[in-house]
């Protein structure tokens, strides 16, 4: 809970989540219960931090970088091995998100990193898909599963998974709404995915990307050129860093910016949350929302970004109002429940706008 008077207003927000990686939203304690369950030694001998839950936890408050926490956020997952392991998790990240007022989220899975440790695509996807449903009955989360392949794996296993999910049928019943690309950044750039994104092109989905994450403004021109992505994933760089054409760029075609900021300063893409470009973004009239990413690893999920980013920069309602409904416009849901969620802001932002003036 964060110290502002309107802690309670940025909790009660009906919010839309489109960051948030479901294998990152494994806590360190369920973590080491399923590695018991499934049988999976932690590597405890060559790294002390294993050691308990507490000790883990304790290591993901010092990532040097992106690749330092990449390193622990693929052992962590490598404990997920059934479909009930895949189910849990998801629902678990969806009853906290409901419980912070998440209205509809879009949750991003690393599909390469479970079918190379011999885990079907199946396995996954069913479970994700009836956590989903699980999540709209009982708490009226709508969500939307995104497929990321891996950038630190070569171009034909990203292309031999998107061919396994196309040859299921999983983009053509929208059962995975679209595609991503995540994992380390620099060393592999926008140019060479065109291929990858060409047959998403074909399958006429969605796509987005991590973009100027830790890499430069010019990976995120690249992926809008070259990609055609809709979104970009992070682009903090860019906004930190880059020109006013490439700002006015992402506001005048209305790219959303997916940004989440706890992971930037944890991951010291950014030097401290007064460095996140919170008004530049605002000024510009970029579109964007603000996530959780991996909210295990990040210390905090949705909620608390947004309490970051209040205690940093002091938000007035009408600059929430503004967030919430540029989050909600940029999702990939139907119009009919974007504009019930409009409508649930509007009310939310009516109530306590009065409330405030009243004092
Ligand atoms: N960046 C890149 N890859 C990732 C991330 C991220 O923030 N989270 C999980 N995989
Ligand atoms: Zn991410």
């Amino acid at each position: 809970m964060c110290k502002s008077p309107l802690h309670n207003f940025l909790a009660s927000l009906p919010k839309a989540e489109h960051h948030i990686h479901l294998e990152g939203s494994l806590e360190p304690e369920l973590l080491f219960s399923l590695a018991a369950k499934n049988n999976i030694t932690l590597p405890v001998s060559t790294d002390a931090s294993f050691a308990s839950p507490a000790s883990l936890r304790k290591r993901y408050s010092a990532f040097a970088n992106l690749d330092d926490f990449l390193a622990y956020y693929y052992i962590g997952m490598s404990v997920l091995l059934h479909a009930a392991d895949f189910e849990a998790l998801a629902y678990a990240y969806f009853a906290k998100a409901a419980a912070q007022n998440v209205r509809h989220a879009e949750v991003f899975f690393d599909a390469q990193a479970h079918t190379r440790r011999g885990v079907a695509l199946e396995t996954v996807v069913d479970s994700f898909k009836k956590a989903q449903v699980r999540a709209e009955k009982d708490f009226g989360v709508s969500s939307e599963l995104i497929m990321c392949l891996l950038r630190h794996l070569p171009l034909s296993s990203a292309l031999d998974t998107f061919g396994l999910a196309r040859g299921k049928g999983y983009f053509r019943d929208g059962t995975l709404r679209g595609m991503g690309m995540d994992s380390s950044e620099v060393p592999f750039p926008p140019p060479m995915w065109t291929e990858l994104y060409e047959a998403a092109r074909e399958e006429g989905i969605r796509t987005t990307c991590h973009a100027g994450e830790e890499g430069p403004p010019g990976y995120v021109s690249q992926a809008l050129d070259l990609l055609g992505v809709q979104r970009i994933d992070h682009g903090v760089r860019a906004l930190v860093d880059g020109d006013d054409a490439l700002v006015a760029r992402l506001a005048a075609s209305k790219t959303l910016l997916t940004m989440c900021p706890l992971s930037n300063v944890k991951l010291n893409c950014i030097s401290s949350m007064s460095e996140f470009p919170l008004r530049r973004l605002l000024d510009a009239g970029v579109r964007f929302s603000i996530n959780s990413d991996d909210p295990a690893y990040f210390g905090g999920y949705i909620l608390e970004n947004y309490c970051a980013l209040q205690e940093t920069f002091g938000l007035s309602i009408r600059d929430w109002e503004m967030i919430a409904k540029g989050a909600i416009m940029g999702s990939w849901c139907t119009e009919e429940r974007i504009a019930k969620l409009l409508v649930e802001v509007e009310d939310v932002v009516e109530e306590w706008a009065r409330q405030f003036e009243e004092q």
